[in-house]
């Protein structure tokens, strides 16, 4: 049997498209391998959102080359957003690369893929299970991903057209396209009767989703929202990005007043200088951003929020990045994403002087994290003592683990309990990152 190996870089986007690859290997009778050395074919899901993402993925690639050294057979594939910016040229530093499959191209990858096996041989022994042999395709896709994923990802919207000037995601994966509304509610259907209960939507802006419904009516995120929280069987809801410029007050509302969507909220800032932000073309001031973050605050009053921030875009001063600092003290944040400003090519900023230099770059970074760590442990061990209802996901070293509907890791101890069970779990210990506690009798 067949065998193939997924290394995943990069954001959920990716990992989405890698579910995507990984059912049409099965539905070729293909076999997850065990290890790098086990595989037949392997594929990199490459990021190029900053530099070190993309040469991170990159360096990976090289190290393929002993493996097809002693295995001419193995076959390597470069897909998502690094194989879209790089294309077929990529081979001539990397010739051991059979197929490029840049993160606009996905659809195609089943099309792709099979070229590849059509020329080898001796992937011939497969045939018969080609992925135009609808019955097995879908039992193997549902065994697939039906693997235990009680928490599970499901794309609604593909590409991005906000270009913020430093961001090179529009351009490696195209313009906005919102999945159609009942194709995107059967997946969730299925997720469900596979054993998934809490469900990510996805999408670069998930709050500007404008999706058709069968009878061609586009529909927006909140009505999404709300008839994901119907479906039997699900438990927790949870989006992820959403575009302070599109947060507004009645879609706050509606998430507040469903009861499976999660109170957690990921609200990139990226910067607390309104200066920036215009450099940034992010269309909102902070004072736009500190209205969403108090109208989250009254509407969901447990709601943890979560942020992307960016340190060093050109021309960033001290001033402004105090700024960010005040921010940050003001919203309160569970959690930061901190990351340095990495010029990418063909962005808006690319073709501004990088001026702030690595070392303040990391100076700052590093105040950032800092503070992060304080103030997500000092959330957290308000937290010491309260029941918290965890979704268990799995056990690792003796203990169980899980997340709040906060979207914070719990490890607690307990007595025998299945994955996707939901319990009460006492909190008693508090560290930035995670909580430690024991389930209630
Ligand atoms: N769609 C999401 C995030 C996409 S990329 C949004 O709009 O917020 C994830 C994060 O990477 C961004 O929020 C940003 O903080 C960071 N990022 C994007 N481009 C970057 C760059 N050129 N340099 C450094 N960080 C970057
Ligand atoms: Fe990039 Fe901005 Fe789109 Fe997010 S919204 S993916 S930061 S262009
Ligand atoms: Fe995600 Fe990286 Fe692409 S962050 S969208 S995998 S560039």
């Amino acid at each position: 049997m067949k065998t193939y190996y997924i290394k995943t870089f990069g954001c959920q986007m990716n990992v989405a498209d890698s579910n995507l690859m990984q059912a049409h290997f099965e539905s070729l009778g293909m076999v997850q391998a065990k290890d790098l050395s086990d595989a037949d074919t392997v594929v990199v899901n490459t990021c190029t959102v900053r530099d070190h993402a993309e040469h991170t993925a990159m360096s990976y690639v090289g190290r393929l080359k002993p493996f097809k050294n002693d295995n001419p057979n193995l076959k390597v594939i470069l897909a998502g957003c690094a194989a879209q910016r790089v294309g077929e040229n990529i081979k001539k530093r990397f010739p051991i690369i059979d197929l490029v499959v840049g993160a606009k191209n996905i659809e195609n990858f089943k099309k792709e893929f099979n070229k590849i096996c059509e020329l080898d041989s001796c992937f011939r022994g497969n045939d018969n299970k080609r992925a135009g042999d609808d019955s097995r395709h879908g039992k193997n896709e549902g065994k697939n991903r039906g693997k235990g994923n009680v928490c599970d990802f499901v794309t609604i919207m593909r590409g991005c057209e906000n270009f913020c000037s430093y961001c090179i995601v529009p351009s490696v994966r195209g313009p906005e396209l919102s999945r159609p509304f009942d194709e995107i509610l059967s997946e969730i259907e299925t997720r469900v009767k596979l054993g998934a209960k809490d469900i990510t939507l996805l999408g670069q802006n998930v709050n500007s989703y404008r999706g058709a419904d069968k009878h061609g009516k586009k529909q927006d995120f909140a009505s999404l929202l709300t008839k994901v929280n119907s479906v039997k069987g699900l438990d927790r809801i949870r989006f992820m990005t959403s575009h302070p410029k599109d947060l507004g007050q009645k879609l706050i509302k509606t998430i507040a007043g469903l009861e499976k969507v999660c109170e957690h909220i990921h609200l990139p800032l990226q910067s607390g200088s309104d200066r920036i932000l215009k450099a940034m073309n992010r269309n909102y001031k902070t004072s736009d951003y500190l209205k969403i973050i108090d109208t989250i605050r009254k509407e969901m009053p447990a709601a943890a929020i979560t942020t992307d921030i960016m340190v060093g875009f050109p021309g960033e001063t001290k001033k402004d990045f105090e700024k960010t600092l005040a921010v940050t003290d003001r919203a309160s944040y569970d959690f930061i994403f901190a990351f340095k400003y990495s010029p990418r090519p063909g962005t808006k900023a690319a073709e501004l002087k990088d001026s702030v230099s690595l070392k303040t770059k990391e100076g700052r970074h590093a105040i950032l994290l800092e503070k992060l760590n304080k103030a997500a442990e000092n959330l957290n061990r308000k937290l010491i003592g309260s029941a918290q209802e965890v979704l268990v996901e799995g056990a690792a070293d003796g203990k169980y683990f899980g997340k709040t509907r906060t979207n914070k890791k719990v490890y607690f101890s307990s007595g025998r309990i299945k994955p996707g069970s939901l319990v009460k779990v006492k909190i008693l210990q508090a560290k930035f990152n995670s909580l430690i506690g024991e389930k209630n009798a």
